[in-house]
């Protein structure tokens, strides 16, 4: 059940003291929705997502987690922080690849969104970002149903 799943990933990370005072929430339009996923990894997935949101913005930053039912399953991450230049966009998925826009404090290796990439497609599903500057970042995770 991929809902408890996504509450846990949230609640995990608020429970971490570094973002205890940021704004996450969840969004679903079902209490139930039984997927044949390997947890861990999607978890996984999902996490290196919201941290990205947490810790390539400012700590006013809102994030938004939704859980949508449509054709296929959706999951979005969704930030309204600083965006990234449209020419970034398509290397971000890209191993070892770091953004111009990530603040000194964040001492990553780029592997993030690579990792990320990889469990969904493994997943037989399909994971795609869009963002603005000044406006914020949206992944979608698509999942087959
Ligand atoms: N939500 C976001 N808002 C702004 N920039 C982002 C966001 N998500 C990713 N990025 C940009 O995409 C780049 C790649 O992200 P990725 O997670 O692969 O690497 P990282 O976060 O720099 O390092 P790591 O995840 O290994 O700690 C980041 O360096 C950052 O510039
Ligand atoms: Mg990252």
């Amino acid at each position: 059940n991929i809902v408890p799943l996504l509450r846990k990933t949230l609640i995990d990370i608020l429970n971490d003291s570094r973002y205890a005072d940021q704004s996450i929430e969840l969004q679903t339009n079902v209490d139930k929705l039984m997927l044949n996923i390997d947890t861990v990894l999607i978890r996984r997935a999902v996490t290196n997502l919201i941290l990205n949101a947490l810790v390539h913005n400012d700590a006013d930053v809102k994030i938004i987690v939704q859980l949508e039912q449509k054709e296929h399953t959706h999951i979005t991450i969704k930030d309204n922080g600083k965006g990234i230049e449209e020419a970034e966009l398509e290397k971000v998925f890209d191993r070892y690849y770091r953004g111009t826009n990530t603040a000194g404090t964040h001492a990553g290796s780029g592997l993030g969104m690579a990792i990320a990439k990889d469990i969904i497609q493994k997943h037989g599903g399909d994971i795609t970002i869009q963002s603005i500057i000044g406006e914020g970042t949206t992944i979608d995770i698509q999942l087959p149903t």
